[in-house]
């Protein structure tokens, strides 16, 4: 008896290298972490757009009730869901882009490093199962304390002897998308129309927004400043608040990783001058890892850009945010090397 599911699936299987129907393009993609706040809008979105051919929807909990419901969605990709360990490797053999958004959130009153005890194991198995699964997907790490998941993940990729600096990247496009949001309301702008550089990392003071470099040129008060580097800062924790207890950002993540993860994915295509900013592996500053703008083409980050020139008050703020990150670095080194 023929399922047309698994038939249309092993029919794009089949398929030269990531073609889909018609030709088109398509890539494979994982989400681990799927019937979570933001691994479902992030799966919905993710099943609309038009790079993806097959999506696997990863969960401990959950995932068959997720998968059922947005593979009705008459889109092109083919979703197919895996829930618990033992469906791990299955869910990320020939993937091309892993997006990680497994782990638990921030309450009221908590920082992003309280979350470690937590995440940093849950990240840790996941990043075994990439390298042993598809070791040369992109990965797009999503959970907190990003500062500190991506160091996990890049040493359990260098202890499995996978580790491709290039294809592991924190992502730290929501600060990005608040930055552009915010800086559009104090400008009277669409905020389609402006793109604010954040560097650094993705917590508190190391979320450096460089409103000096911010497009179209532009400029402002120290009043203004202050206000907007400090709300670009405490985005999270406007929404953790608002959320009282029930979670943090899920809906303008789940927009921002898929934002990212499209960014991904059309660089793998061979799209020219796709360019964001990331938490990557980095000689930009003396820290080896650093969010800044990276080129994103056929190797994932193939260029990390130089941060540009920073005025005082951003020079101040740079020194802060290398303080706390490179402890917050440190201790996702030696969560894995001790
Ligand atoms: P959530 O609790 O709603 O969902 C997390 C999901 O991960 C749950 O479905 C849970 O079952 C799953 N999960 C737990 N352990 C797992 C494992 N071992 N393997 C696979 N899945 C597992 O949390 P939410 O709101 O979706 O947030 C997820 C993470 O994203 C948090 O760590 C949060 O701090 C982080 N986050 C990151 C942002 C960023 O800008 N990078 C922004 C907002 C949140």
């Amino acid at each position: 008896p023929s399922n047309p599911q698994v038939e249309r699936e092993h029919a794009i299987l089949r398929q030269d290298g990531c073609r889909a129907k018609g030709g088109a393009p398509g890539f494979k993609v994982a989400i681990l972490g799927a019937a979570g706040g933001i691994g479902q809008p992030l799966a919905m979105l993710m099943k609309m757009n038009p790079l993806v051919s097959v999506l696997h929807l990863y969960d401990v909990v959950n995932s068959p009730g997720v998968t059922a419901d947005i593979s009705h969605m008459d889109t092109g990709a083919v979703v197919r869901g895996f829930l618990g360990q033992q469906q791990l490797e299955s869910a990320l053999t020939g993937m091309d882009l892993v997006v990680i958004p497994a782990g638990v959130p921030r309450k009221p009153g908590m920082t992003r490093d309280d979350l470690f005890n937590i995440n940093a194991g849950i990240v840790k198995t996941l990043c075994e199962g990439i390298a042993k699964s598809c070791p040369n997907a992109i990965v797009n790490l999503i959970s907190n304390p990003v500062n500190s998941t991506v160091p996990i993940a890049a040493e359990v990729f260098k202890k499995a002897g996978t580790y491709d600096p290039k294809k592991l990247l924190g992502v730290t496009m929501l600060d990005v998308v608040r930055a552009n949001t915010f800086v559009a309301e104090v400008l009277g702008l669409d905020p389609r129309e402006v793109n604010v550089p954040v560097v650094g990392g993705h917590a508190g003071v190391t979320i450096l927004p460089l409103l000096s470099q911010v497009k179209p040129p532009c400029s402002f008060t120290s009043e203004e400043t202050e206000y907007l580097t400090k709300r670009i800062q405490d985005g999270g924790t406007e929404v953790v608040q608002a959320k009282a207890g029930t979670g943090s950002a899920t809906l303008s993540m789940a927009y921002a990783a898929v934002k990212f993860a499209d960014a991904c994915l059309r660089g793998l295509r061979g799209d020219a001058g796709i360019v964001e900013c990331a938490f990557v592996a980095s000689q930009v500053t003396e820290l080896p890892f650093f969010a800044s703008k990276v080129k994103l083409g056929r190797g994932g980050a193939e260029e990390v850009h130089q941060l540009g020139p920073l005025n005082e008050y951003e020079r101040v703020g740079l020194e802060k945010a290398k303080k706390e990150l490179e402890a917050s670095i440190q201790k996702g080194i030696s969560f894995i090397r001790k």
